[in-house]
């Protein structure tokens, strides 16, 4: 499996091995190589490893635990997804939770993996996109575009990974912890490490539609 495409795969459980800055460095060099507006680069990235991830881990952990209600995101959830989006989300779940090995009755397996995402799933580096909110469309764009590269870049150099609506969850901690100032509007996380291989989170594999699903040929 030499495609990086079909190697990179979103990473539910790390293994407790610190990455070589220098990793972390060349992973980061690479993502920055992604196209944005007129090469305007407009993410703002806060990489959090060592103690101050581990504060980060235990304040996301004291929120969960005590079922701290999420704060208002930066980045609104639409109020419906459309049947057909919802269809394939619900299946996505039951899929993943079949092939972790949690059945659809056992709530507290269901809630242990629900708080491993509080547990940043053990991540020794997790990056956090933001954006000056003066910006538009346009350059959240531009960060997904990024979000994208970075995944790759981690692929490429050895790295699981793991995209997270849910590390952004208590945008007061992020702020808080790792000095994120308000002008900064936080898009999302994207978890990074080497993989535990032997857990069970880590046993899903992801399929897709076929592309006459979502493309629309028109003279092909
Ligand atoms: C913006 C975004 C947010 C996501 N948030 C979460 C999350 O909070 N928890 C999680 O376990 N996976 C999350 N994922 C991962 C998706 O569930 C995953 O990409 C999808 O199921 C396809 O699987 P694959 O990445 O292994 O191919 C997120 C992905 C994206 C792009």
């Amino acid at each position: 499996m030499s495609n990086l495409f079909d190697k990179r795969k979103t990473v539910r459980r790390y293994t407790d091995e610190p990455v070589p800055k220098e990793v972390i460095l060349d992973v980061l060099r690479d993502a920055q190589k992604a196209p944005s507006w007129a090469n305007s680069q407009p993410w703002e990235v806060y990489v959090a490893t060592g103690e101050t991830l581990e504060r980060l881990r235990k304040a996301y952990l004291e929120a969960y635990d005590s079922q701290q209600a999420p704060d208002d995101s930066d980045m609104p959830k639409p109020k419906a997804w459309p049947d057909y989006l919802q269809e394939r989300m619900n299946a996505s779940y039951a899929r993943v939770f079949e092939q972790s090995g949690i059945s659809r009755d056992d709530e507290k397996a269901r809630a242990e993996n629900w708080r491993n995402n509080f547990a940043f799933f053990n991540a020794p580096v997790a990056a956090f996109l933001c954006l000056d909110r003066s910006l538009t469309e346009w350059s959240t764009l531009d960060v997904g575009i990024y979000a994208g590269n970075l995944m790759l870049a981690a692929t490429q150099h050895g790295l699981g990974s793991t995209p997270a609506a849910s590390s952004v969850s208590y945008p007061h901690l992020l702020r808080e912890i790792l000095e994120i100032p308000e002008h900064h509007r936080i898009i999302v996380g994207i978890m990074m490490g080497y993989e535990d291989k032997n857990h069970p989170y880590n046993r899903p594999s992801s399929i897709r539609v076929p592309v006459e699903e979502t493309i629309h040929f028109r003279g092909l």
